[in-house]
């Protein structure tokens, strides 16, 4: 087993792809924030699908609030490299905050509606930053394909939205939700749970499949697909519902009657010190 190669500079990094691209080859990026667990494994797997395949570990300052868990966001890079090695990573490009946010460190992507719905209402200032790491990353790395996951839906919605605005050169790749056998969506977050915390968590995924399976036994109201997935989340002690909801998978509104093309269904619950939101596809049958 080879060592994944890793790259700190903007420079560094550049003049290895360019040589890559130039000899034809093509790139998958997978942008994370470190901590690697299996749903970002599974991204690395279809990343390798391309001749090379890099992933970034950028803890990024902008998509948290002054009041969230920067400081303390988990970590472990030796860790973090086992899983890229493992996983066939070609290259891992671990800037420093200075290297990439040589200026102000301002958010400089606008995002729109669809970023101020939901995750964008219960946290402002995150998707602006979200969109100004993912655009700086999509600058540096060039054309290639890039994955994020289903897990971060509306992350997923708002990366789509800024690529088709911009014509920039990315083709944006969904990958499925990896979940532990219980159904608690992994997510790095998950440290945070007490024992009783975690015991109650996969509240979320059996809230979602109540609300898919009425969709597909022919609900069409979106208002009482809401109001059973919230009383399912209601059921655990520990957790404090923030949103249940019925949206449009693309623009994040809510439809007045649930349609033959399905909606999409959001949860987000806070356990204690961690925030959880979680996601599905529901469809008439
Ligand atoms: P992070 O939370 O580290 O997640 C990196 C990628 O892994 C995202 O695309 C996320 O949706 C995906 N992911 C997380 N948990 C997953 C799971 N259980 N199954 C499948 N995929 C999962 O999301 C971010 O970082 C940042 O916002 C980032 C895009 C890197 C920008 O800073």
């Amino acid at each position: 087993m080879t060592g994944v190669e890793v790259a700190r500079t903007v420079a560094g990094l550049r003049s290895r792809l360019d040589a890559e691209r130039a000899a034809g080859k093509t790139v998958g990026l997978v942008p994370t924030m470190g901590c690697l667990h299996a749903g970002h494994a599974s991204l690395i797997d279809a990343a390798t699908g391309n001749d090379l395949t890099v992933v970034s570990l950028f803890v990024n300052p902008l998509q948290f609030a002054p009041d969230e868990d920067l400081a303390d966001y988990p970590g472990d890079s030796e860790a973090d490299l086992e899983v890229c090695t493992l996983h066939g990573a070609d290259l891992l490009f671990s800037p420093s905050v200075e290297e990439m946010y040589p200026g102000t460190g301002v958010p400089e992507v606008e995002v729109g509606d669809l970023a101020a719905r939901y995750e964008g209402a219960s946290r402002p200032t995150h998707f602006g930053g979200v969109a100004t790491a993912v655009s700086r990353l999509f600058k540096v790395v060039g054309a290639c394909r890039a994955y994020f996951g289903e897990k971060d839906f509306q992350q997923l919605a708002v990366v789509r939205q800024m690529v088709a605005e911009h014509s920039i050169p990315v083709e944006v790749i969904g990958c499925p939700t990896v979940r532990e056998h219980d159904g608690l969506a992994l997510s790095s977050r998950n440290v945070y749970l007490t024992a009783p915390e975690r015991g109650e968590a996969p509240v979320l995924y059996r809230a979602l499949q109540v609300g898919a399976a009425v969709v597909e036994g022919g609900e069409t109201d979106p208002g009482a697909v809401v109001s059973l997935m919230a009383e399912v989340v209601g059921s655990a002690a520990t957790g404090e519902l923030d949103y249940a909801a019925v949206v449009d998978p693309a623009t994040f509104e809510t439809p007045t009657r649930i349609t033959g093309a399905g909606v999409r269904l959001l949860v987000a619950c806070r356990f204690g010190r961690a925030r959880l939101i979680d996601n599905m596809a529901a469809v008439p049958a």
